[in-house]
């Protein structure tokens, strides 16, 4: 049976027009209603499947009308319409549990793929699967574990704007999990069947960003000898990650923000203007504002980005996760390491908990994969987590990698983590540890050779003792 959808709006000639599309492409019933009360009136004896609402109504607001229909029926999809100007409310409206919201003026074609969206999530919903089940569909994204209420709000947040298209921030300490949420957004959104695009802005070379993010067309620039797909097409009908936005230079940043606004791009060397259908989700460690203050960050493109806005906590918010972390940690390298390790001794993980971590998980995480490459028991103790650290990591002991018994995913992610710290240590001992001679030889930016040697757990601090008892 087809579904029903009811319209609110104070414009007539706006309940004339959606309807209009709608019954064009669909053959879902429509009701409209100008009086919100009226609506509401109605909306308690009619069984519908999608409300879609105005947020300015002069009797009663969009609002206010959202709360009162969630409050009958809170698994009702609601769409909001807004004007720019309102888009904090309809921020706003999104947090009050709306599915999506959309600018105005709109495009047919918009509004049609939002409703349509909105009708595939209320049918995965009133099919009686389980979140959770849809959520666990595929494994691509790795768990996120904790169970502190900091992180717990954190995962609320992320299951409920997921299924939206709207764009998210994320922003956090290093390490606290940025990536991992991205890719949770993405999993849980109804985009999961298609590409989740990271783009590292740190990482790619400021000459080359605009043609890897927009292609470039044959002839474009001297070795552009075809045409070249940039990773916005790739991304096109998915989600593109913009991790490290704040490191994005000004101009970048511009072109970017017209792919935000318009939702077009123009490949490098092309005169023609393409379009792109991408939900956006950006991370940084940067305070925006502040660099909105100093003038390396445009303002419009934060107010475009920061939609949806969350911050990873820090572990120092949410001890209480830092033995489940540890475990988990500790069962996925001894199983890498094919190593005996198989419980924390109380001591250790009251040492852990107590310890101050600076880089958040992250440098959790490597604190006991060097645990576990040194243990000698099955117990690891304070000793192999905290002291065992050599200041020379090449001399670790050999530790042969039994990626077979590993998921794929996990396997490969060790094997590349591996990788890395091969590359950036011989790099370095090569180089003396001089920084910028060794980035400039691995043709890397100096600032993205230092995340790497912090992401691989190679930073010198790191081979320092930092705890005391
Ligand atoms: N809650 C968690 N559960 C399991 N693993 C986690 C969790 N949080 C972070 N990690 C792990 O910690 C590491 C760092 O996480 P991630 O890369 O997502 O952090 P980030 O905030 O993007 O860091 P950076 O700012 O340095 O880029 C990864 O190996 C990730 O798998
Ligand atoms: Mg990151």
């Amino acid at each position: 049976m087809a579904g029903r959808i009811l319209i609110v709006d104070d414009e007539k000639d706006m309940l004339l027009l959606i309807s209009r599309f709608i019954a064009e492409e669909t053959d879902y019933r429509v009701t409209t209603e100008n009086d919100p009360r009226k609506a509401l009136e109605i909306f308690e004896k009619t069984r519908f499947d999608l409300v879609i609402l105005d947020l300015k109504m002069p009797k009663m607001s969009g609002i206010e009308l959202l709360r009162q229909i969630k409050k009958i029926r809170p698994d009702i999809s609601v769409i909001i319409i807004t004007a720019y100007a309102t888009i904090e409310t309809a921020v706003q409206a999104i947090q009050e549990g709306a599915y999506d919201y959309i600018t105005k003026p709109f495009q047919r074609e918009r509004i049609l793929l939002t409703i349509g969206k909105a009708m595939q999530w209320r049918a995965i919903v009133s099919e009686n699967i389980a979140l959770r089940e849809v959520l666990g569909q595929t494994d691509a994204a790795p768990p996120i574990i904790g169970a502190s209420r900091a992180l717990k709000s954190t995962l609320e947040m992320i299951r409920h704007v997921a299924p939206t298209t709207a764009t998210v921030l994320i922003t956090g300490e290093s390490g606290t999990g940025k990536e991992l949420a991205a890719r949770a957004v993405h999993q849980y959104s109804l985009r999961n069947d298609k590409p989740l695009i990271t783009v590292n802005c740190t990482a790619i070379s400021e000459n080359v960003i605009e043609s890897e993010l927009f292609g470039h067309v044959k002839g474009a620039f001297t070795g552009a000898w075809k045409d070249k797909k940039g990773l916005v097409e790739e991304a096109d009908g998915g989600t593109l990650f913009l991790d490290e936005i704040g490191d994005l230079n000004i101009s970048m940043q511009t072109k970017l923000l017209r792919l935000l606004q318009e939702g077009e791009y123009k490949p490098v060397g092309s005169t023609r203007t393409r379009k792109a259908d991408i939900r956006f989700v950006a991370a940084t460690n940067h305070d925006l504002e502040a660099d909105i203050r100093n003038g390396t960050f445009r303002e419009d493109l934060f107010f475009r980005l920061n939609v949806i806005y969350f911050q990873m906590p820090g572990l120092a918010r949410r001890r209480e996760d830092i033995p489940v972390l540890s475990e988990h940690f500790m069962k996925k390298y001894a199983l890498l390491y094919q190593k005996p390790a198989r419980r924390i001794s109380s001591e250790a993980l009251h040492a852990l908990a107590a310890y101050s971590f600076s880089g958040n998980v992250r440098e959790l995480e490597n604190m006991i994969e060097r645990g576990v490459i040194f243990s000698r028991s099955d117990t690891l103790e304070v000793v192999d987590i905290f002291t065992s650290v050599d200041p020379k990591p090449a001399e670790a002991p050999e530790v042969s990698c039994n990626f077979l018994d590993m998921p794929f995913r996990e396997a490969k992610e060790a094997v590349i983590k591996q990788f890395y710290r091969q590359y950036i240590m011989g790099l370095l001992e090569q180089h003396n540890g001089n920084i910028s001679r060794a980035a400039e030889k691995a043709e890397i930016q100096r600032q993205y050779l230092h995340r790497l040697i912090k992401e691989a757990g190679l930073e010198t601090e790191m081979f320092k003792r930092k705890y005391e008892n």
